[in-house]
């Protein structure tokens, strides 16, 4: 692991859930914990980098260094993001944005009434595809949270948004969400490598080496 891997640069990482309200005490969530996304912004800052970390709700320690900016929604998370990716010469999306909200909030708690209710729910924006579109954007990391066919989805996902990266992980069987372990299959246009399953903070640095290594490379080409 460089130290000075990305000294002078500016990187944006998202981290944690986001919570989409029903009514003023309700919400939808999911189980991000937010510790892939926390090391991921403690290892670019150890690498050098000046980070900025957009995270929804965690129990979490800001990294010493890094500058946090917290956001409950998808949609705060979109403007926190969009503040700040001017300047950003990496993009790491490391947060689990819920796909889809409330199609409308309820200003007073919902009463228990029918024996069932629906939900009407309607897309978020995506963050990670509105910064991979950005016209001289900053090299953009994505992660892929799959529970079959890991390899062949992020290879979408990494085409489809036109990433420069992509970070999978296996989140089937209590893998991934929530543990202090992970394992991550990295793709890229032309190629990839795995990194195997341990601790997420040095998992991080390894994920910031190849950030480092591709960047590397995209500029001598
Ligand atoms: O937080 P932890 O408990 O440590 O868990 C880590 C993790 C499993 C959450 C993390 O490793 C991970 O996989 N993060 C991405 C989770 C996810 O939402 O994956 P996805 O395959 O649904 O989304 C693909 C990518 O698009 C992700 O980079 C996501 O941040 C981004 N996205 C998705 C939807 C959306 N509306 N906006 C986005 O930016």
């Amino acid at each position: 692991f460089a130290t000075g891997a990305l000294a002078g640069l500016q990187v944006l990482v998202t981290a944690g859930p986001t919570r989409e309200p029903l009514d003023p005490v309700r919400y939808l969530s999911n189980r991000s914990s937010g510790k892939m996304g926390y090391a991921v912004a403690r290892a670019a800052r150890e690498a050098g980098a000046r980070v900025t970390l957009v995270t929804g709700p965690t129990a979490l320690a800001v990294p010493e260094g890094v500058e946090a900016v917290r956001v409950e929604t998808a949609q705060e998370m979109l403007e926190a993001v969009m503040a700040r990716v001017g300047t950003a010469d990496v993009f790491v999306a490391a947060a689990a944005v819920a796909d889809y909200r409330a199609a409308s909030v309820e200003t007073h708690k919902i009463k228990k009434q029918a024996e069932h209710l629906s939900l009407a729910l309607e897309r978020n924006p995506d963050i990670l595809a509105t910064v991979a579109a950005l016209p001289g954007g900053p090299f953009t990391v994505g992660f892929a949270a799959e529970t079959q066919d890991l390899e062949r989805h992020a290879r979408t996902k990494l085409m489809k948004k036109g990433l420069d990266l992509i970070a999978a992980n296996d989140v089937s069987n209590g893998q991934g969400f929530d543990v202090d372990e992970n394992a991550l299959t990295l793709l890229w246009p032309g190629g990839g490598t795995t990194l195997e399953r341990q601790p997420k903070e040095r998992l991080a640095r390894q994920l910031v080496t190849v950030i480092a290594q591709r960047m590397g490379e995209a500029n001598s080409r």
